[in-house]
């Protein structure tokens, strides 16, 4: 993975081959780290390639900044570029570089566009330090000033552990078990309630039942879907009085045919989209005729 990795962004030859070998131990735990900034950019490039949405990929930007970026840059301002010198041309560009990045991952909202600049910005950034910053500050430190880089820094910032791998391009499946009816559910009502329209009529209806409602749905869509039959309710009636409307049908419906698009394929999830579809219309057809009844008893 890490050979091609750097092979694929042009690197292997400097950071792979000619680096651990010439990189002066007191760089290496940096170098390191810039290794973790050239995955952090493909992540970015395979976000992007997934359409994944630039706020989930900002979430992971904002964290690798507090957890590594911002610690990184730091370490490099306070002990490495003094050793060239503030005024000289390599260390200017580096820290305008590093305030550049700052301000695109914390200040500015984040779009396509922007994540676009990050990834460019920061892979460049890599490049010019690996190739020509460090070189020369390996060229004309001095023993105490690798003493004192080696003692402010001498293991390299440990990867960042993060739950949202957005960068894997799901494997798609068909929908045979339980346990994937039960991971469909799952996710598809966490997406639910973060929904700004339908979430809070879910949370406020369900308010500490919500075990018992994903338990229910897993044997719902377990019958209509692997033909076993665990569920014996009637799916109407609760609907009924809700404050629900054709807006709201259309939010549950395109949260449920993304979700299981994103994770399955197949007849069964064709399936799924299909009988969602249905219910929803004829759900709604029934709100309407209920409070037709209403308005003219
Ligand atoms: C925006 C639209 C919808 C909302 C807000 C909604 C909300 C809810 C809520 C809150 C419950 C739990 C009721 C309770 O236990 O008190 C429920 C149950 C249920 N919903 Fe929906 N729902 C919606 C659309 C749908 C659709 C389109 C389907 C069809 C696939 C569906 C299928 C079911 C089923 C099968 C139950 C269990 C009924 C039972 O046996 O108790 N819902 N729904």
């Amino acid at each position: 993975m890490q050979v091609s990795l750097l092979n694929y962004l042009g690197l292997k030859h400097d950071i792979m081959v000619n680096k651990p070998l010439k990189r002066h131990p007191a760089l290496q735990p940096l170098s390191r780290e810039h290794h973790f900034a050239l995955l952090l950019c493909l992540k970015l490039r395979q976000g992007l390639e997934l359409e994944i949405d630039p706020n989930r990929i900002g979430a992971y930007l904002v964290k690798m900044w507090e957890h590594q970026l911002a610690l990184h840059f730091d370490i490099e301002e306070r002990f490495v570029f003094p050793i060239l010198g503030e005024d000289h041309a390599y260390v200017k560009e580096a820290i305008s570089d590093h305030r550049l990045l700052k301000r695109l991952i914390l200040k500015e909202p984040f779009t396509i566009k922007s994540i676009n600049r990050i990834e460019e910005r920061l892979e460049n950034h890599v490049r010019f330090e690996e190739r020509k910053l460090f070189p020369l500050v390996q060229s004309v430190a001095s023993d105490l000033q690798w003493q004192i880089v080696e003692q402010e820094h001498d293991k390299a910032i440990p990867e960042l552990m993060w739950h949202d791998a957005f960068w894997v391009k799901p494997v798609r499946k068909e929908i045979k078990t339980l346990e994937e009816i039960s991971f469909l559910v799952d996710t598809f009502y966490q997406r639910v309630q973060s929904d700004e329209l339908i979430g809070p009529i879910f949370n406020e209806l369900l308010d500490g039942r919500w075990e018992e409602h994903l338990k229910k749905m897993y044997t719902f869509w377990q019958t209509l879907l692997l033909e076993e039959h665990t569920y014996f309710g009637s799916p109407f009636p609760p609907h009924a009085t809700m404050p629900i409307s054709a807006a709201h049908f259309q939010a549950w419906l395109s949260i449920w045919k993304s979700t299981v698009y994103e994770f399955f394929k197949g007849d069964k999830a064709d399936e799924a989209v299909y009988r969602g579809e249905k219910m929803a219309q004829v759900f709604l057809s029934k709100i309407k005729y209920f409070k037709n009844q209403n308005n003219t008893h």
